[in-house]
């Protein structure tokens, strides 16, 4: 069966979409965002407060239906803000529904400075028997150099 590689993530304000998307477009992976049924608060204090109490409490969020095929794949990008130097409750969610066997997984995260935490740590917790690679990091939406940074790290861990 030929490889198939799929780039799923969640974003909140647009910063791991973007990142997202410029992986799926240089790789041609297929492309899923990760959606909550009830959508996190537009206000920023309010939405970091709702996300410490959710992430203390290891909170499930339910999700919308995810349409992708996940056992097609056997490559996945998996893309998160930091949240708390965690994942964000969605992907914890989706990980924990799934747990993931037998792929490869690429973690990659967008921050506000605090670089990529624990993430790299908790998404291997929740992929045990996965060959997991080292997370990419990148602050923000990664400015005006984040196309030439996902090339030279696509290049670095040797993808597509
Ligand atoms: C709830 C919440 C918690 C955050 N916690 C951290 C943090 O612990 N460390 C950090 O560097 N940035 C933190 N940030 C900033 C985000 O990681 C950063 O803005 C990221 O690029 C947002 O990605 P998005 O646009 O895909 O949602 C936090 C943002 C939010 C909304």
């Amino acid at each position: 069966m030929a490889m198939k590689t799929l780039v799923l993530f969640y974003s909140w304000s647009g910063n791991t979409r973007r990142i997202a998307k410029s992986i799926a477009q240089k790789t041609g992976a297929d492309l899923f965002e990760l959606q909550p049924k009830t959508p996190y608060p537009d206000n920023y204090n309010t939405v970091v407060a709702q996300a410490k109490q959710e992430i203390q409490r290891r909170y499930e969020p339910p999700l919308l239906p995810v349409s992708v095929d996940w056992s097609a794949y056997d490559t996945v990008y998996l893309g998160t803000p930091n949240w708390w130097s965690t994942m964000a409750p969605p992907l914890y969610a989706f990980l924990r529904e799934v747990m993931p066997t037998d792929k490869t997984i690429i973690p990659f995260c967008t921050h506000g400075g605090g670089g990529s935490g624990k993430i790299a740590k908790d998404i291997a917790t929740l992929c045990i028997g996965c060959d997991v690679l080292p997370i990419f990091s990148i602050q923000d939406d990664g400015g005006a150099g984040m196309e030439q940074k996902l090339e030279d790290w696509l290049k670095r861990i040797d993808q597509p």
